[in-house]
């Protein structure tokens, strides 16, 4: 039985867009009266659903000034212009590259779009911060890391989980040794996949780049640079009815098991899917269980919620005392501030917890599952970034 999609405005209403009020990063002003001294011009390719939690975030910055957005679908582009106050609109990329000058594009486009679309951005001398992937391979991810490297430009590229106190909590107890020697993790995240566009299974699309990348930057970042993988992937649901399609085949793996060897002997697993009956939707709430869970020899650590929306960890260090709760609030973090982070960030010259670098590297990791599931081997990875991200 194909599993019953989620619809882009149940999904909206889950994650709390529509009927709630939004949540507000430390130092952004909630009326929108400050307004910092250096603000960075952004344009918004993409007005879709994730332009629904981008938009909001990026109109409360203050170090944003939203001048333009774009869609190939002219009247998403015209509605979310009028939605928020944005002064121009465009139906094509070229139109709004030679148009009203900005400083930084955001790219909120079909994931197949990506890389084409930052290289035009980066060669028109803008910055890109681009939702998963930054690009369709690793290979083409390099070639803009390195074109904007030699453009005096940055990038960088979703997820933004790197962000949140839960991440910092955890990074920093294994910093400090609180687990002793850490050897095992895991990590899960599916549900039964979104109902609104093809491109999620189309190739280029799946549930590794749309949903495993979240795990996979959580782990990799907690534990470090991959050295090697082995995966296997299949595709449970042949055929789905989409919104912008009808029915169509599913090309893409919609269900994905990857092993990765962190050097030293430290081994983790990413599990994720698009056939996956989660009673706690996507946001999370009243999820009491843990979606990551790391073990060493002197303890054990559980992120309670998704790593993207977390919730709080449990430290587990004693024979006696049960498991206690940490890091329980969010402190501002959402999944959707990456692009006011790093606009605010270009705003002034701080550095961002997200790098390129890592994003490239989990964008290799995908690859190399997909080789591994094709070969039936383990393939070893090229790249790294710098690591540890958060010090104990
Ligand atoms: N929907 C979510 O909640 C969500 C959450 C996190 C990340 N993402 C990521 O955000 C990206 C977009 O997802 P979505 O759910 O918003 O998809 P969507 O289909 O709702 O929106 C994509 C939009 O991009 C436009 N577009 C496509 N090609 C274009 C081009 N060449 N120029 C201009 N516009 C173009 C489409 O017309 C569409 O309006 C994906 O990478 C997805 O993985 C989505």
């Amino acid at each position: 039985m194909e599993p019953s999609p989620l619809s882009r405005s149940s999904f909206l209403r889950r994650i709390g867009m529509l009927g709630a009020g939004a949540v507000f990063s430390p130092g952004f002003s909630r009326g929108g009266t400050y307004r910092a001294e250096k603000r960075v011009r952004v344009a918004v390719i993409g007005c879709g659903s994730v332009s629904n939690m981008y938009l909001p975030h990026l109109s409360r910055s203050p170090y944003v000034e939203l001048v333009s957005v774009c869609d190939i679908r002219p009247e998403r582009a015209a509605a979310q212009a009028a939605k928020f106050r944005v002064p121009n609109q465009y139906p094509h990329i070229d139109q709004l590259l030679s148009g009203a000058p900005f400083d930084l594009l955001v790219n909120l486009t079909n994931m197949q779009e990506h890389g084409r679309l930052n290289r035009l951005a980066l060669k028109a001398g803008r910055h890109v911060w681009s939702e998963k992937p930054m690009a369709n391979t690793y290979a083409e991810g390099k070639d803009l890391l390195d074109l904007a490297e030699k453009s005096g430009l940055r990038i960088w590229g979703a997820p933004a989980v790197v962000n949140s106190p839960q991440f910092a909590f955890m990074a920093r107890a294994i910093q400090q040794g609180k687990l002793g020697r850490v050897s095992a993790a895991h990590a899960h995240y599916g549900h039964t996949g979104p109902g609104w566009s093809a491109f999620f299974y189309e190739k280029g699309g799946g549930s590794l780049p749309d949903l495993g990348v979240y795990n996979l930057a959580t782990l990799s970042g907690l534990l470090g640079p991959v050295k090697s993988v082995m995966a296997m992937t299949s595709i449970i649901t042949p055929e789905r009815k989409v919104d912008d399609k009808g029915l169509i085949r599913v090309e893409a793996e919609d269900n994905a098991m990857v092993l990765m060897d962190h050097g030293n002997g430290v081994l983790s697993h990413v599990q994720c899917g698009f056939n996956y009956f989660d009673p706690y939707g996507h946001e999370g709430k009243g999820q009491d269980r843990p979606t990551i869970s790391l073990w060493g020899t002197e303890g054990n650590m559980a992120l309670i919620g998704y790593d993207w929306a977390p919730l709080s960890v449990e430290l587990a260090r004693s024979w006696t005392e049960p498991p206690a709760r940490f890091a329980t609030e969010t402190e501002g973090y959402v999944w959707e501030q990456g692009a006011s982070v790093v606009a605010e960030c270009l705003a002034t010259g701080k550095e961002p917890l997200i790098t390129a670098r890592h994003a490239l590297h989990v964008l290799e990791i995908i690859e190399a599952a997909r080789a591994s599931q094709e070969s039936g081997r383990r393939i070893r990875l090229q790249s790294d970034f710098a690591w540890p991200l958060v010090r104990g």
